[in-house]
């Protein structure tokens, strides 16, 4: 059996996969023969809706099925404007087929006249062609950046459309860390930043709804300060820092070092941040620190940013044994290698390194800081020892910079997906509403609200 595919599949979309889906879904595997697929002169003329000529429409759909095993080939049916004719027309083109498949009305009833069977395919993705390929063009702007191509682009355009529109109609806002992917952060936030600015923002803008695409203490922070907004991550995703350390755990410590204040990390979960008596990001750590009048201080979770700290202030911190997985993994040698290599490189450090590696470096800081810094500096070459996501903000949004040198991955950060930020606005599931303890979150709500006000 022969299969013809022809009309309203929009082939510069995810709209022609699926519609093949079903065709191919329909078909027993021994019946399966090669689909030809129509494209119709209305989606090959260049004009100004229409941009693309069909061997530029050929090549999207080959791209778009080369790792499918769909056996396919692609014809042209230019059209005649005569619909009595048309069909005749089609058979000239495309001699040999037995049934057709279509998403369009009109075509459907012409193919029945004539006697074809004509089997439906039910069109889910209901933008058309041309929102997706000017959204698809929007996002290119920014991902081309980072080698994303323009397929790939297209392939998400539908569902940044979607997230978009729910996130209007919801009076939603989106805020996504820099370490999120560039889809994430380029094709859906409202805001991209590092974790003290986006608790910022979450509690400055009057928005009821804030889905918050990072690690889950972040989304848990922005609940905390803002108890009556309505809070929602993606997915729940952790944080080696967050779990190397629990609320007995900073009890325990209380006991043992009576009176000495306790400075938390917000990389901690709600219930530790309620044992604390102050909260801190890296961006304004060692402020909060010397903001207390205590000669010594309980530091926790992160040892190696309590070392770097330590390295600045006078006061004694006593410090806990977590650590970030990202980023102690970076050694000296890179360090030094690239400096060789490249004269005048500027090397920029996160507060979770190590301090040999910090030792080493032009600046250290938060990743909010990182991108300030290279704002600021006239050098061609940087190196940013830190996780993958701040790389590909430099290149997006600095791409006269070069960053040197190769960067971590976040497991927990990379964990989430615009299909996840779709359903978060959709039709969220519970884990993914933010909810906490009265107790726990006023506590906890004591020690942000301290830093907040310090960090002015
Ligand atoms: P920032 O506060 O610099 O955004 O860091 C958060 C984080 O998780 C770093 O690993
Ligand atoms: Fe946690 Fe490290 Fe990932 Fe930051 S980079 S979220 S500290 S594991």
């Amino acid at each position: 059996m022969k299969v013809l595919f022809i009309g309203r599949f929009q082939p510069f979309h995810l709209g022609h996969l699926d519609a093949l889906k079903q065709i191919t879904d329909n078909l027993s595997t021994s019946s399966r023969q090669a689909i030809i697929i129509g494209i119709g002169s209305s989606q090959y003329s260049k004009t100004k809706e229409n941009p693309y000529s069909f061997d530029e429409r050929k090549k999207m759909i080959d791209e778009a099925l080369q790792n499918t095993d769909i056996d396919y080939q692609i014809v042209a049916i230019p059209d005649i404007h005569n619909e009595t004719h048309w069909v005749e027309h089609v058979e000239m083109i495309v001699p040999d087929f037995d049934v057709v498949y279509t998403g369009n009305s009109l075509v459907q009833e012409l193919f029945e006249k004539k006697g074809y069977t004509v089997k439906e395919i039910k069109i889910k993705i209901n933008i058309t062609g041309t929102k997706i390929r000017q959204e698809a063009e929007r996002l290119y702007e920014k991902l081309k950046h980072t080698r994303r191509t323009f397929s790939y682009c297209l392939s998400i355009a539908p569902l940044t459309l979607e997230i978009n529109k729910l996130k209007k109609e919801q009076n939603a806002i989106i805020l996504a860390h820099s370490y999120q992917t560039t889809d994430i952060m380029y094709g859906v936030a409202d805001f991209i930043g590092d974790s003290y600015g986006l608790a910022k923002i979450a509690s400055q803008h009057d928005a009821q709804k804030i889905i918050f695409c990072s690690v889950h203490f972040m989304g848990e922070t922005a609940k905390i300060l803002n108890p009556k907004k309505e809070v929602l991550v993606p997915a729940i995703a952790g944080c080696s820092l967050a779990e190397s350390i629990s609320a007995e755990d900073v009890r325990n410590l209380k006991t043992k070092y009576p009176g000495i204040p306790v400075v938390t990390y917000v990389n901690t979960s709600a219930e530790v941040k309620a044992e604390s008596d102050i909260c801190c990001t890296s961006s304004n750590a060692l402020k909060i620190i010397e903001s207390l009048p205590n000669d010594e201080v309980i530091f926790i979770p992160d040892k190696l940013m309590g070392q770097n700290l330590q390295k600045k202030t006078k006061k004694k911190l006593i410090l806990w044994n977590g650590t970030c997985i990202v980023h102690e993994q970076f050694d000296r040698q890179a360090v030094d290698n690239i400096r060789a290599q490249f004269p005048g490189v500027k090397i920029l450090a996160h507060y979770e390194c190590t301090s040999s590696v910090t030792d080493a470096v032009d600046m250290v800081g938060s990743t909010g800081d990182m991108l300030t810094y290279i704002k600021e500096n006239p050098a061609e070459h940087y190196m940013l020892i830190t996780e993958c996501g701040i790389t590909e903000r430099v290149q997006t949004e600095f791409p006269d910079k070069h960053i040197v040198g190769s960067c971590q991955l976040c497991p927990y950060m990379k964990q989430i997906k615009l299909e996840d930020v779709l359903v978060t606005l959709k039709n969220p599931k519970e884990e993914q509403i933010i909810k906490l303890d009265k107790d726990i979150l006023e506590k906890a709500k004591l020690s942000l609200d301290r830093m907040m006000e310090i960090s002015k």
